[in-house]
């Protein structure tokens, strides 16, 4: 079989499951089999497949027809100014994701040192590309998962910027390590009875640990404005990640614990994303 029916027929099978880009996905997990870029593909269409490649592709595309998202196949996903690897127990990184990191460097465009916390860490994908654009910047990610906290050490080696992070796991609850400048986070912040209307992709792949916000969403928020307002220094800024209809108690939250907004930022949906505030005093 050559490239091209590769394909065709791959997509097909993923169209009968609902996948919605079956032609990308196809394209993206062929790509990966062959260790090529994806233009090699649509510039070798006639190429033949020999059987032991035509095989690992196959079982590529019945694992995406059950659901299982392409980032988990590929073990690898785009962000900001990077690949990052990622593995399966910790999230994949979102687009809307890269609002916080584009907030971050206009907010700091004129600093040359600072120091950051990013709660959540989960691949590292919001430290690291901040660290990756600010040369003098350094600092640490938490997370409650072990997982995470290796997959981000991983990162952190793969785009050399080990010698300015350092990965710790623990609950947000119990870290009180150091005074920074920036806590970032994008915190689990999905509606705990709302998870199982998620799509298949996210409910039955990605960790829920990542996911669930409590009862209203907010519950891992809080402790995070609670923490930050410890740990920032004065006029230190928190830049949060929200769900698209928590900015007002979101808001609400951070005046109440001594913040002040600077800003909220909408995500490439036009969606409220991203709350910049500076703690007062
Ligand atoms: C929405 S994910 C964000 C991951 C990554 N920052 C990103 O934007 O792709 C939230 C992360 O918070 C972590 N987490 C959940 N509860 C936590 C807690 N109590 N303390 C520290 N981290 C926690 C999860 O393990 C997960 O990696």
């Amino acid at each position: 079989m050559n490239i091209y029916n590769a394909i065709k027929e791959g997509s097909k099978v993923l169209k009968e499951n609902n996948i919605k880009f079956s032609d990308l996905d196809c394209e993206i997990l062929l790509a990966k089999v062959l260790k090529k870029k994806r233009k090699y593909l649509i510039l070798n269409l006639d190429k033949p497949l020999n059987r032991k490649n035509l095989e690992i592709y196959k079982n590529l595309v019945k694992q995406r027809s059950n659901g299982k998202p392409v980032a988990y196949l590929t073990k690898k996903k785009d962000f900001w100014n990077s690949e990052f690897i990622i593995e399966e127990g910790t999230l994949i990184p979102r687009p809307d994701t890269e609002v916080l990191v584009e907030a971050t460097l206009e907010l700091f465009k004129n600093k040359e040192y600072a120091n950051i916390l990013d709660v959540g860490v989960g691949s590292g994908c919001i430290i690291l590309s901040i660290l990756k654009e600010k040369p003098h910047f350094y600092g640490k990610g938490i997370d409650i998962s072990h997982k995470s906290v290796g997959l981000s050490e991983l990162n952190a080696k793969k785009l050399s910027l080990e010698n300015r992070v350092r990965f710790i796991k623990t609950d947000v609850d119990n870290f009180c390590n150091g005074k920074y400048d920036l806590v970032v986070s994008n915190p689990p912040y999905i509606n705990s009875a709302k998870i199982n209307y998620l799509e298949k992709d996210v409910k039955s792949f990605e960790p829920k640990l990542a996911l669930d916000g409590g009862l209203d969403g907010t519950f891992k928020t809080l402790k995070i404005i609670k923490k930050a307002s410890t740990l920032l220094k004065s006029n230190g800024k928190l830049i949060l990640e929200i769900g698209y209809d928590q900015k007002f108690r979101i808001t609400s939250l951070l005046k109440k614990n001594g913040f002040y907004i600077n800003n909220i930022i909408k995500d490439y949906a036009k969606n409220d994303r991203c709350v910049i505030s500076t703690k007062i005093n």
